[in-house]
């Protein structure tokens, strides 16, 4: 059994601005995954996101009195923008409207919200804004500039996305959805561990075609390869993920290229891994391949009996890239699925294929399974990662690829 995860925000204070738009509505769900995620949650609405919703919601899902004016004689010392904003470990505002961008953007403290934004500490209390808009207003030069400006005076922008708007048109300026908002701070407190580096990640299984209808493949679900890709990600790497056939979303700010074969993989990932610090495959790549592949689909003939395939041999992508001249090869991380003898046999892959990291996992306790055990060999020794859930595991290996890599990128 794993133990649950400690809930992604807990222990951090935020304050949950609303400006009047539409997407005010999504603030409530808003409110209430940040909650769940373990966070303290002040809501702050200006006066044009009190006609979207009340603060009668926003305050049972929050648990705590919603403050709307920057006159609120509530406050004791009557400075609720000193007093938050020296509270808080992030201010997020969502929705942002166009107006409250200009306002942000000009240093405006007109309102509680705004003059909250001036009035943080900068260095210590970051600003994230989730934009909300029309297309055109999102699209007019005036945002633009405005967004610009916000941006070099370090606030983060957040979105926004494209689709379907409140108006009836489509474009830019729709609001993230409540969960991409939330996944977005819980990465925003993530250690930048890999701050600067490109990491190539490989996930999931390949599909090797016997003829247009069918093939073999594994019961690799490309989990694990994925919550690596995120994990990198959200410690400030650029990541590519080159992924075999499996029906799982990207993780945000990964580039992510899809193929099905052995093959397939091996000829994105060679050209790509020059560019890259770091390389991790994760993918479980078959070994071997049918020789020919039918054109048809094979038919039963009841004469002959069952078809003989003859296979070949599929490139080793990992050890391939682990050959590369040292001036084009990123520092390369293997993973071994095993069914028994764990660390013997990542030891005698981490020779094999020439590698400074292997990570060993039980093939049949970790294939399409949420959580997963790690142990990690390389010449020093061997270091467990116990049981968890796999994005959990994939940080701690993060973290362990980071503490093991040669300073400096590579050029
Ligand atoms: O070769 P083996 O399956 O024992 O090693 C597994 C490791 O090698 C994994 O990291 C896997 O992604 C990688 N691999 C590869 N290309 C192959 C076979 C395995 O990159 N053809």
């Amino acid at each position: 059994m794993s133990t649950p995860p400690a809930p992604e925000l807990a222990g951090r204070r935020l304050v949950l601005g609303l400006s009047g738009g539409i997407a005010c509505y999504k603030a409530a769900d808003l409110a209430r995954e940040l909650v769940k995620a373990g966070a303290t949650v002040q809501v702050v609405m200006t006066e044009g996101a009190l006609q979207f919703v009340t603060a009668l919601t926003m305050q049972a899902l929050s648990g705590r009195p919603v403050v709307a004016s920057t006159w609120d004689l509530r406050e004791p010392n009557a400075m609720a923008h000193i007093n938050l904003s020296r509270e808080a470990d992030a201010i997020v505002v969502a929705p942002a409207t166009a107006d409250f961008i200009a306002r942000v953007a000009q240093g405006r403290a007109d309102d509680l919200l705004s003059l909250l934004c001036v009035a943080r500490p900068v260095e210590r209390c970051p600003l994230l804004l989730a934009p909300a808009m029309n297309r055109e207003m999102w699209a007019h030069p005036a945002t633009g500039r405005n967004v610009a400006q916000v941006r070099a005076d370090g606030a983060v922008v957040l979105g926004p996305a494209a689709g379907d708007q409140a108006c009836g048109e489509t474009g830019d300026g729709r609001m993230l959805e409540p969960a991409e908002i939330r996944d977005a701070l819980v990465a925003f407190f993530q250690p930048k561990l890999l701050a600067g580096r490109r990491v190539l990640v490989t996930a999931g299984p390949t599909f090797e075609a016997i003829d247009p209808v069918r093939g073999i493949t594994n019961h690799s679900s490309g989990k694990m390869g994925f919550a690596v890709a995120r994990a990198a990600a959200e410690a400030g790497a650029d990541v590519t993920l080159v992924a075999g056939p499996v029906h799982l979303p990207t993780p945000p700010g990964v580039r992510r290229i899809d193929v099905a074969s052995a093959c397939q993989m091996h000829a994105a990932v060679l050209p790509e891994a020059p560019r890259h610090d770091v390389f991790v495959a994760t993918a479980a790549v078959a070994d071997w391949r049918p020789a020919h592949v039918n054109e048809h689909k094979v038919k039963k003939d009841g004469r002959r009996g069952a078809p003989l395939f003859e296979l070949t041999e599929n490139p080793d992508i990992l050890a391939e890239v682990a050959r590369l001249p040292a001036a084009e090869r990123p520092w390369c991380v293997g993973f071994a699925a095993e069914s028994e003898d764990l660390v013997r046999h990542s030891r005698e892959k981490l020779q094999r294929k020439g590698v400074p990291l292997i990570v060993g996992n039980l093939g049949p306790a970790t294939f399409g399974r949420d959580d997963n055990a790690l142990v990690l060999v390389d010449a020093e020794g061997e270091t467990e990662l116990p049981r968890a859930d796999k994005l959990t595991l994939a940080r701690a290996l993060v973290a362990e690829i980071a503490r093991r890599l040669p300073d400096g990128v590579r050029a």
